[in-house]
């Protein structure tokens, strides 16, 4: 028997080191190697027994279209690409606190009034404070079968008796553990070795499997990152503790595309379905002041209208402060410097703030053109006017480029009352009553302000 060399892990990326070190090596988190013991003995090599010959098919086949497992809530269905596919594992992300655990809650209940077999596994709560939310939620008839166990061996032998099983949620996976694994729950080899053990069983068994796992913002906690490449799908429920809204955001699908998001709102009776995210988002919005403008924005293949905020104060001497919710810190400096370089507009001396109202995240370079109207709205002290949506994309000459999808935003302005665009050259779109500007570089944004007069207010 070979003997087993104690091997150091990196709780962060997975990274094997044969010593312990203060810093990953590969991915340069502190703190993060941690002693774990092997699985099993690595393998000899090959070559002793003859492999099994696998049947080579052509890529061309009888394989009807994914039958899937709709759970009836439209916003999730949404978001896994058309609702559970047996045999398939999803990774439910998130930080502590945000509603993982009511989602697939609620999500086990839709399916189990399908009919469909369904248990949910906690490993963190009691069952009666499962119970507790299930009646909070009004679900305390739904026929989840409820179980509260940590120990893998005990949840295989335990779902191997559920007839025609199509649905298991453990709830968390970093709470989950194999007696053949040495070391403590929540470590990438538990976390890796567990979620391997109940894949294997939910593929067998044709049972989609959701596993939950915590992951705060600097991925402190072990697992989730390796745990990745290991399923089918990863979904990350976020949002903003002080808001009620949460997106769940697939960012890893086999089965379905990853742009969509569902939109849920968390009430006192759990989470409910937004079907109208704009109206939602742009609900709580003080039109006429200064600072902000509305974004047509587009979330997969839904148009959404968000409002991005800006501020833009004056700094002490030294270095002024950036800071940045929602949005990339990086491009917000590359607009700044166009801004300054095409425009003559010089923030540099300036702090800078920019906030994506509600708590979204955008990533679409297409806001580039609404976030330069929120700083030079706030830099003149004049409101954008009202009703008016912006998008397009700014290069770094200056020039506003053309964005994807830009009749769907425009029909998405229009059904919430929006009567004017400030669109990229070329558009040349009619959607309903709105009447589209044309802007083909950014000098022409920065002329509807008056910016001589915020100059000279500067300088007094
Ligand atoms: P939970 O699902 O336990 O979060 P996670 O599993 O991601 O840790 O939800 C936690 C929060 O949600 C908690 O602060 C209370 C709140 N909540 C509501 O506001 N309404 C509800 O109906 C429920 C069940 C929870
Ligand atoms: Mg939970």
């Amino acid at each position: 028997m070979a003997r087993v060399a104690k091997r150091y892990v990196c709780q962060n990326c997975g990274e094997t080191h044969l010593k312990w070190a203060g810093a990953c090596a590969a991915c340069g988190t502190f703190n993060s190697v941690v002693e774990e013991t092997p699985m099993e003995a690595p393998p000899r090599g090959l070559g002793a027994g003859k492999g099994a010959v696998v049947p080579l098919v052509p890529l061309k086949g009888a394989s009807g279209p994914l039958s899937r497992l709709a759970t009836g809530i439209a916003e999730f269905d949404r978001a896994t690409g058309g609702g559970l596919v047996p045999g398939s594992a999803l990774l439910v992300g998130g930080d502590p606190g945000i509603g993982k655990s009511t989602l697939l809650l609620q999500v086990s209940a839709a399916l189990a009034a399908k009919g469909a077999a369904a248990v949910y596994v906690t490993g963190e709560e009691a069952t009666d404070q499962v119970r507790l939310r299930a009646e909070r939620l009004g679900l305390a008839g739904a026929k989840v079968a409820l179980a509260a166990a940590t120990s893998v061996r005990d949840i295989l032998a335990t779902i191997e008796t559920v007839e025609d099983l199509k649905l298991v949620v453990i709830d968390s996976i970093q709470t989950m553990y194999l007696d053949t694994i040495e070391s403590a729950p929540g470590t990438v080899g538990q976390v890796r070795g567990a979620a391997q053990e109940l894949i294997r069983h939910a593929k067998r068994r044709g049972a989609a499997l959701l596993l939950v796992g915590h992951v705060t913002k600097d991925g402190q906690i072990a697992g989730p990152r390796v745990l990745e490449h290991m399923v089918d799908a990863v979904l990350y429920f976020e949002g903003d503790r002080g808001h009620q809204f949460r997106i769940l955001r697939a960012v890893k699908n086999r089965f379905g595309p990853t742009d969509e998001i569902g939109v849920f709102r968390m009430g006192d009776r759990g989470l409910a379905e937004v079907a109208d995210p704009s109206a939602l988002f742009l609900g709580e919005r003080d039109a006429g002041i200064s600072g902000a403008a509305v974004f047509a924005g587009m979330e997969g293949t839904r148009p959404v209208l968000l409002e991005i905020q800006a501020l833009v104060a004056p700094a002490p001497p030294g270095s002024p402060r950036r800071a940045v919710v929602g949005w990339d810190g990086g491009r917000l400096a590359m607009l700044l410097a166009v801004l300054d370089a095409r425009c003559g507009l010089a923030l540099g001396g300036r702090d800078v703030y920019l906030n994506v109202a509600g708590g979204l995240r955008v990533a679409e370079p297409a806001a580039d053109l609404a976030v330069a109207a929120a700083l030079l709205s706030s830099y003149t002290d004049e409101a954008m006017p009202e009703r008016t949506a912006v998008f397009g994309e700014i290069g770094l000459g200056g020039e506003i480029r053309p964005v994807a999808q830009a009749e769907a935003r425009l029909k998405e302005a229009a059904k919430l009352g929006f009567t004017r665009a400030l669109v990229p050259a070329g558009t040349r779109l009619k959607v309903g009553e709105i009447e589209t500007i044309e802007l083909g570089r950014l000098s022409e944004l920065t002329a509807r302000f008056d910016l001589a007069r915020a100059r000279q207010r500067e300088r007094t």
